[in-house]
């Protein structure tokens, strides 16, 4: 399976912002790049990025009809602006209060209108050891039980900690939790388990990329150092290096 690479742009952006961003992008070969702006940039986001690279929202409302939902943005509006990747369960929407159950329904819903969920899950500073890390992350998984059978997906770990901090796993630690979640989609998904897509996020830079390769993930997910389409090109180069 070709490595997948997210640009996380967070609250960043504008449509000048956007259409530099294109210009400057080289997508690299032979790995599939998605990025994921703000949601009023999505649009232009499409239509200025070559094909080849994918478009994912940040976030998505966790009920598929549309309806009376004032400030919300269904999956069937994100696949009709040319979505075809949804983050689900980022931290920083988990503390904005988005739950577990939340996430289920986002994935049902996002999968529903033809797209692929990346469910994101770490564990706090709190839970860094071992054993409740594993714990953490496990009940954050439980979640992608509402997709239907054999539907695609992407699971991206992100230690809390380690997001816009500076610091990462080592590539030993990296490892192990990729083993842990790996076994845990088997478990859920059976031999389809091991299709999945496995990224990484937290602190990712060029001149770290290579933790990706060295530790097994299957890409990452990106966000200050995406800003910069150049720095972001490199990841993707050294991140898809084994
Ligand atoms: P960071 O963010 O690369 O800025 O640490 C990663 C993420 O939150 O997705």
């Amino acid at each position: 399976m070709p490595k997948i690479f997210i640009a996380n742009w967070k609250m960043h952006g504008g449509t000048a912002f956007v259409a530099e961003w294109a210009a400057r992008f080289l997508p690299p070969p032979a790995v599939q790049v998605v990025v994921c702006p703000p949601f009023p940039y999505l649009a232009a986001a499409r239509r200025l990025l070559p094909s080849a690279v994918a478009i994912g929202a940040q976030s998505v409302f966790c009920q598929t009809p549309d309806g009376a939902h004032t400030g919300e943005v269904s999956a069937r509006m994100l696949a009709d602006v040319g979505c075809e990747y949804v983050i689900v369960g980022h931290s920083e929407r988990r503390v904005a209060g988005e739950t577990d159950a939340d996430c289920a329904a986002q994935l049902a819903a996002v999968a529903a209108a033809g797209m692929t969920p990346v469910l994101c899950a770490g564990e706090t500073a709190a839970a860094q050891n071992p054993a409740p890390a594993k714990e953490a992350v496990l009940r954050q998984l439980r979640a992608l039980e509402s997709l239907p059978e054999r539907v695609p997906f992407a699971v991206a770990y992100e230690p809390v900690w380690a997001i816009g901090s500076g610091k990462t796993p080592s590539a030993e630690a990296l490892l192990h939790t990729g083993e842990i979640i790996r076994r845990e989609l088997i478990a859920q998904k059976g031999a389809f388990g091991s299709t999945i897509p496995v990224l990484y996020g937290g602190s990712i830079k060029a001149e770290n990329a290579a933790l990706l390769g060295r530790a097994g993930m299957d890409g990452g997910l990106v966000g200050g150092a995406s800003l910069d389409a150049a720095e972001f090109a490199q990841i993707c180069r050294m991140g898809g290096v084994e």
